[in-house]
């Protein structure tokens, strides 16, 4: 089995990449194949509205990380997104993946599959929300599965890199997000 585990914030080592890689620990912990798709080391290239996708199912943008990741969403069994909110959404890196995931919609490639989604912002009340939304939104609309941490996606506050690192409710919430979405996988593969 394996995961995606996909950070939407573009500074290395913040507070996003920290939640997503304690959610994915359980995942290791139960022999899955993990792949971590942070986007302060990847480089997606904003969709340019060409609709080449439409008329060939490829993108005519080259030169950048989207196919690895195609192929990556392909063979996955199970997905986590987060994002920190950028003016109350996500980040402009997590919204150019978003845009140019057009490329496979006519292919089902996250059809059926769980997903769980991670927001971060310094505010209380500071669009943690919304960037929940609009990840489950994208799962939604890729046909996938909206796993809830422990009522609804999980949603942190905190600002400098690495301030997450103390609040070990937020760390623990992190992994029974993780902990969830392998239930779910456990469901789907019995059913
Ligand atoms: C351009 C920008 C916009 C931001 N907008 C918001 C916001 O709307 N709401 C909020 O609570 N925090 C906002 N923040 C703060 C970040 O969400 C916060 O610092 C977060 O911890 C960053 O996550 P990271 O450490 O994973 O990069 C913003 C930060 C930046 C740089």
């Amino acid at each position: 089995m394996k995961v995606i585990g996909i950070s939407g914030s573009p500074r290395k080592d913040g507070n996003t990449e920290i939640l997503v890689k304690e959610a994915l620990k359980p995942f290791y912990e139960k022999g899955w194949e993990v792949t971590e798709f942070f986007l302060s080391s990847k480089s997606i290239k904003p969709c340019i509205g060409c609709e080449t996708c439409n008329e060939t199912g490829t993108c005519a943008i080259e030169g950048d990380d989207m196919g690895f990741l195609i192929s990556e969403l392909e063979n996955c069994d199970a997905l986590i997104i987060g994002s920190p909110a950028y003016y109350r959404n996500v980040t402009a890196q997590l919204k150019a993946l978003f845009d140019r995931s057009f490329v496979i919609k006519n292919r089902n490639l996250l059809a059926g599959k769980p997903g769980g989604a991670i927001a971060v912002g310094r505010g209380e009340g500071g669009g943690q929300s919304l960037v929940l939304s609009i990840i489950h939104n994208f799962y939604l609309s890729s046909g996938a599965l909206c796993v809830p941490c422990e009522i609804n996606g999980l949603s942190a506050r905190a600002d400098k890199p690495g301030d997450i690192l103390k609040q070990e409710k937020r760390l623990r919430q992190a992994r029974v997000l993780g902990e969830n979405i392998i239930k779910y996988s456990e469901m789907i593969c019995r059913s």
